[in-house]
């Protein structure tokens, strides 16, 4: 079974995705952690976040793994666990350009496909339901206010010890937003048979318990 989860940035998908993978038993995979990823790949090398080429000679000159453990994904890049690297202002600010990358996307969704292949899969992103995964039997859309999210992000960020104001994620969280959705290849979208779930006055418990009756009345 496919379940796939899309939705704007910091509208709880990863959250969501876990919870529901871990209560299902099934794989849970993180198609964000993949792009941002390839942006940390960049920065590592200094390589400008525009420069295709490059950035494709590093993903093929590189190994990215993802190993699913108990509490969720762990992304190695070279042996090196970097799934706390991965989430820093710099990637975060910067991987919308990289994902926009047509050869990027390409390589990184034939792994996705791949991953859910042999596997009951809960997957996370903004194509899934539409690209990667467009059979999927479970397809959910999550949103939330910007306000909403960027208020979660600033408590995520606190308990990480990362200062940054309220107004400034807000900015950062629409303007993510504008990019992610109007980029040329697979821009965020709900699929037409998507579910769409607005988290905004939602907790966490509430939200998981309306993606599994969805997921019981698909099954
Ligand atoms: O979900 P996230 O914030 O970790 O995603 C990071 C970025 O990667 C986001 O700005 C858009 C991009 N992304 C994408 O283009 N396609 C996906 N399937 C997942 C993420």
């Amino acid at each position: 079974m496919q379940i796939a989860i899309d939705g704007p940035a910091s509208a709880g998908k990863s959250t969501i995705a876990k919870l529901i993978a871990k209560r299902l038993k099934f794989v849970y995979c993180d198609t964000g952690a993949m792009y941002r990823t390839v942006t940390l790949l960049a920065k590592n090398h200094q390589i400008d976040y525009g420069d295709v080429s490059s950035i494709v000679k590093l993903m093929d000159e590189h190994e990215i793994k993802f190993i699913n453990k108990d509490d969720g994904q762990v992304v190695l890049l070279d042996g090196h666990n970097v799934s706390e690297e991965i989430r820093s202002e710099a990637v975060t600010n910067n991987v919308s350009q990289v994902s926009a990358i047509k050869e990027v996307r390409e390589k990184l969704v034939e792994l996705q496909r791949q991953l859910a292949n042999d596997t009951d899969i809960v997957m996370d992103g903004r194509d899934i339901g539409t690209t990667v995964l467009p059979n999927a039997e479970v397809k959910i859309f999550l949103i939330a206010s910007v306000e909403v999210r960027a208020q979660r992000r600033y408590k995520e960020n606190v308990e990480r010890g990362i200062e940054t104001s309220l107004k400034t994620l807000e900015q950062e969280i629409a303007a993510r937003d504008y990019k992610d959705s109007h980029r040329e290849i697979s821009p965020l979208q709900k699929a037409d048979d998507a579910i769409e779930v607005d988290t905004s006055d939602m907790t966490i418990e509430e939200v998981v318990a309306k993606v599994l009756e969805i997921v019981q009345a698909n099954k």
